[in-house]
């Protein structure tokens, strides 16, 4: 199926929390394109997130996203999944508002550490309590998330084809 969407769905939330997975899911089944901010990061800077985290630091990685979004947003629309961290910039709160729908992916402490734990891709996590340095950015950052448009719940047992279905019918 075929669809044209009037605006860019972007999703937002933590590390873990399913968004490049639904996002990918909900375009493939309605046939319309699908952007990962990080994926756009990397190919334009042929290096992987954590290769740029290493050798320009997170400021740098910062300037790229909203970079990155600014283009991705100018574009025609598309669900567009965001790295955990491009919602805490009012700068890219701003170009989402203007361009799109928000959504918040919420998903619980447990569930993310479950997804992440054996993953040893995100540089914010290489800390010697990755947990905890979890649950650290989930005090940061939870309440920022709540500006979003759409607070949706995303359940640590659900399948992804589950919650995307759900996600369609909000
Ligand atoms: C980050 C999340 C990552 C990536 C980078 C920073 C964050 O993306 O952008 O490692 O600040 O939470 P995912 O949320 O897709 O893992």
């Amino acid at each position: 199926m075929n669809h044209r969407l009037g605006r860019h769905i972007v999703l937002i939330g933590m590390m873990g929390a399913g968004k490049t997975a639904i996002g990918s899911e909900i375009a493939r089944r309605y046939g319309v394109n699908f952007t990962d901010s990080d994926a756009e990061i990397e190919a334009a800077a042929a290096m992987s997130i954590s290769e740029i985290f290493e050798r320009d630091g997170e400021e740098f990685f910062r300037r790229r996203e909203t970079q990155i979004l600014t283009r991705i947003l100018a574009a025609p629309p598309s669900i567009v999944s965001t790295g955990g961290g491009a919602w805490m910039q009012p700068r890219n709160r701003d170009l989402i508002a203007e361009a799109g729908l928000s959504v918040w992916l919420n998903c619980d402490l447990e569930t993310l550490w479950h997804r992440v734990r054996q993953r040893s891709t995100r540089p914010l996590l290489k800390t010697a309590d990755p947990k905890g340095t979890l649950a650290r950015l989930i005090d940061e950052r939870y309440p920022v998330y709540q500006l979003a448009d759409l607070n949706f719940p995303s359940r640590g047992g659900d399948s992804v084809e589950a919650t995307a279905t759900r996600l369609i019918e909000e």
